[in-house]
Order: structure tokens, then C-alpha cells, then sequence
């Protein structure tokens, strides 16, 4: 089993490099199942997922070459099956585009229930609204969804939640769909633009990603034959954002796009930390201990629900009572009982959280509970005065690239053991 081992207090300093979005690049690899032919991306994060992802392609008949760690390129001419590898699939949330992109290029797909952190209900209704708005069967039976369709034909589909998922699913299904598909209450996050602009570059024809309403006008063919690179990942460069406030430090994050960070920029500056935005880097730096703040999380542009365990440490620490209140997933407080472990007063009822914040942080072990919440604890063990020792680490693999080698680089004193 591994652990990282964290001696703090440090504060973080120095500069640090962004790596792609995970989100958009775990939905970019099943999207390239739309495309007869090869394709390279690149700033492919180095991350469980992907790998992941990269095996499900490659089962389903696709010929992956590693260019180095961060980019692929990949042929997908040769689709062989359209059945899933089920323990694969149900190793991770993201798994579910395959059932879009597959519904596309083959009109059919069985796939095992998605996976990924265990933050609540997750329900897939409105894909599933979506898929057979199209013109698809769908069943869903003993844990393995199966969805089949002669020809999607395009329609208006309007999502009763904001979904991301939902969202890029129902894009990836009509693609190659006849005639014209409407997303109304479409979600609006960075990732889903990604998406889009990579399709586009592909040959698709999607207009208005970004806003609430997107429009997908089917083409027969998606050409390949280009190279596209992953946007940088928002969460990330929150995380250390936040790093940066919690350990009164000074960072400077370089390859991100600063107006997807707006939400985040927002609620360092209430609360006392200075902010430098650069447009493809921002300087975050905090001198004195955070303020307290109040914080709804939202779908975007609003505050990101997998920035809220990192904004929960910062407000662990801060000066008076903070509120949290989590909107999206039921259960997203979990890391609150780790942090209490190490000295904080968080109380959580249902989607809601107090934090009555402490003057200091303790060393101790901790689990992660899920992935941010992984990256949570990794921020309080470098806050934290003595040695923290998080476990659970694979679900930081799922959507770190390095955590540690990057904590490093800023100062913190960590170490990944086996023990
Ligand atoms: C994605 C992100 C995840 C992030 C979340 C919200 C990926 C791989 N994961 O997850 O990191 O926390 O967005 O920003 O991109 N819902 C339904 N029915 C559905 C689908 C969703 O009711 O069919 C509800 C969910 O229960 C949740 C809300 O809608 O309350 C948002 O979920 P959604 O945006 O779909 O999250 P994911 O795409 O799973």
C-alpha cells in the first residue's frame, strides 16, 4: 500500500505548470471513436484515467502509439467491437461517453455502470433521456447499460438538470446523427467547449458550447488527420490556488486560462489573498490568515463543486465561521471528518457545512475519500504543523499528474512510501 508522507508547515512557493484538463480529456478519448481514421492529441495528463481510458479504446479496436508521457495518437478505423470491457468501465464516472460515441460511430454498445468517487446518487437519466430522444433503446440491466439505435435522428432535448455528462454525451451522440440536435439547459464548463472545439477540429459542426443552448448540425464523417491539444485543467490550477492561500504561500501557475478560474479569484480576494492574473498565468500569494466566507458551489461559472474540499481547508484555518453549502452532490463532505482528525472544527449536516476555523492544523493519518478530496488533505498536510500521512492515493492518481513531484517543486516536504 502506498501513502504520502507530508512534514509541514511549509509554506508553498515557486511556480508551477499546469497539467490538461482531466474532465475534457477523459471525454476527448471516447470522442475519437466518431472518427474514421488517426488523430494525435496532446497535453494529455499523465493520469490513472486516461490510461484507463486508452485500454477501453484499445479493446474496442483502436491502435494507440505513446508520442512520450503526455501525448497519443490514435487510429480508429478499425472498430471491431461493440461491447465494453466491464470491470474497465466500471472503474471510473467517465466511462459513460463511450455509450455517446459508440451510439454514433456504430449505433450500438454495451458497457458496464460507470464508476468514479462515491459522492452521492449519481444518476444517468438524462443521458439516457437524451440517447433515446435520438432514437435510441437503451436498457440499463444487472449493472450494464445497452443501447442500440438504426439511425439516430437529430431532435431538441432539453435537460431537466444541468448535466455535464449529459451534456457532452448527448453532443457525442449527435455528431454523426441526421439533421439538426438542440441541447437546451446545457452545461456551460470549459470541458464542454474543449469537447466541441476538438470535434470541430475533426470535421463536426457544433455551435454555441459554452452557452446554455448548443446546436449540433450531423455530418457523415469525421475526418481525423489533425492534432489537438487538451485544454489545461481548471481544478488543478484551483487546487493550488488554494495551496497557495493555505499555507500563506506564493505561487505563481503557469498554462491556465485565468477566466475559468474567475469564480475562485472571486472568493481568494473576499477572503484576503492577492491574486495577479496574467491571462495564461496567475500569481497567487497570502501573507495573513484567509478570512471567513460564505460559498454556494454551482455549475459554472459559479463556484466548482471539486473545488470545494481544497476551499474547506483554506476555511478550516480561517478567521471566524465559514458556511459551505455543497449543491450538486449529496455527499461531499466527507473529508470534513479527516480534517477534524487533524485538529479542525467542521461540522457537516446533509449538503451543508460549518466550519468554525482553527488558528492551527495537526499532522495525522488520514484517508482520501475520494479524489479532491485526496488533493484536500494533501494541501492540509503541508499546512499542518508535524506529519501527515494520507492514504488512499488512488483516487489522487485518478486526476493528479505528480501531485507529489509538484508539491515538492514548491517546497513541501512530501514523500510517496510503500509500505
Ligand atoms: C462532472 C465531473 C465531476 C464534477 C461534476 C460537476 C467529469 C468526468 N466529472 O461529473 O468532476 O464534480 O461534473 O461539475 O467531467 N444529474 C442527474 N441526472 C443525470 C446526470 C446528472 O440528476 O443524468 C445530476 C447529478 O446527480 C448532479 C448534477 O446533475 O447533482 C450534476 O452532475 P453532472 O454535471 O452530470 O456531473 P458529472 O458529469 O457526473
Amino acid at each position: 500500500m502506498e501513502k504520502l508522507v507530508i512534514k509541514g508547515p511549509t509554506s508553498l512557493k515557486g511556480e508551477v505548470t499546469i497539467s490538461g484538463a482531466k474532465n475534457a480529456a477523459v471525454a476527448i478519448l471516447p470522442a475519437t471513436l466518431l472518427i474514421d481514421g488517426i488523430c494525435t492529441i496532446e497535453n494529455l495528463p499523465n493520469i490513472s484515467d486516461i490510461k484507463i481510458s486508452c485500454e477501453i479504446l484499445e479493446k474496442l479496436g483502436a491502435k494507440i502509439t505513446w508520442n512520450d508521457k503526455n501525448s497519443i495518437t490514435i487510429d480508429t478505423t478499425n472498430i471491431t467491437t461493440t461491447q465494453a470491457p466491464l470491470d474497465l468501465t466500471s472503474k471510473f464516472r467517465a466511462s459513460y461517453y463511450i455509450i455517446g460515441s459508440m451510439l454514433g460511430r456504430k449505433g450500438e454498445i454495451e458497457v458496464g455502470m460507470p464508476g468514479g468517487c462515491k459522492l452521492g446518487a449519481r444518476p444517468i437519466d438524462q443521458h439516457i433521456k437524451g440517447f433515446e430522444s435520438l432514437g435510441a433503446e437503451v436498457t440499463v440491466e444487472k449493472g450494464t447499460i445497452h443501447a442500440k439505435a438504426k439511425k439516430l435522428k437529430g431532435t431538441s432535448i432539453y435537460m431537466d438538470v444541468v448535466s455535464v455528462g449529459a451534456t457532452i454525451n448527448v453532443m457525442l451522440a449527435s455528431v454523426l446523427a441526421k439533421g439538426t440536435t438542440t441541447i437546451d439547459n446545457a452545461a456551460k464548463e470549459p470541458h464542454i467547449v474543449d469537447v466541441a472545439n476538438f470535434l470541430n477540429t475533426m470535421g463536426a459542426d457544433i455551435r454555441g458550447a459554452g452557452t446554455d443552448v448548443i446546436k449540433i448540425n450531423g455530418v457523415e464523417k469525421l475526418h481525423g488527420n489533425a492534432t489537438y491539444s487538451v485544454v489545461p485543467d481548471q481544478i488543478e490550477a484551483g487546487t493550488f490556488m488554494l495551496a497557495a492561500v493555505a499555507t500563506k504561500g506564493d505561487i505563481l501557475i503557469k498554462n491556465c486560462i485565468t477566466k475559468h478560474l474567475e469564480s475562485v479569484t472571486a472568493k481568494i480576494l473576499e477572503i484576503g489573498g492577492n491574486v495577479e492574473d496574467n491571462g495564461d498565468s496567475i500569481r497567487v500569494w497570502c501573507n495573513k490568515r484567509p478570512g471567513k466566507a460564505n460559498i454556494k458551489t454551482l455549475p459554472y461559472p459559479g463556484f466548482p463543486t471539486d473545488l470545494q474540499p481544497q476551499m474547506g481547508v483554506v476555511l478550516s484555518i480561517a478567521n471566524g465561521t465559514s458556511i459551505i453549502n455543497e449543491s450538486i452532490w449529496e455527499s461531499r463532505f466527507q473529508y470534513t471528518d479527516e480534517l477534524n482528525k487533524m485538529g479542525a472544527k467542521i461540522t457537516a449536516q446533509g449538503k451543508t457545512a460549518f466550519f468554525e476555523g482553527v488558528k492551527k492544523l495537526y499532522g495525522a493519518p488520514v484517508y482520501s475519500t475520494d479524489l479532491r478530496a485526496g488533493a484536500a488533505l494533501v494541501i492540509a498536510g503541508t499546512l499542518a504543523e508535524g506529519t501527515t500521512e494520507v492514504y488512499n492515493l488512488e483516487h489522487i492518481d485518478r486526476g493528479y499528474e505528480n501531485i507529489e513531484g509538484k508539491f515538492r517543486a514548491l517546497g513541501a516536504k512530501i514523500e510517496r512510501v510503500t509500505e
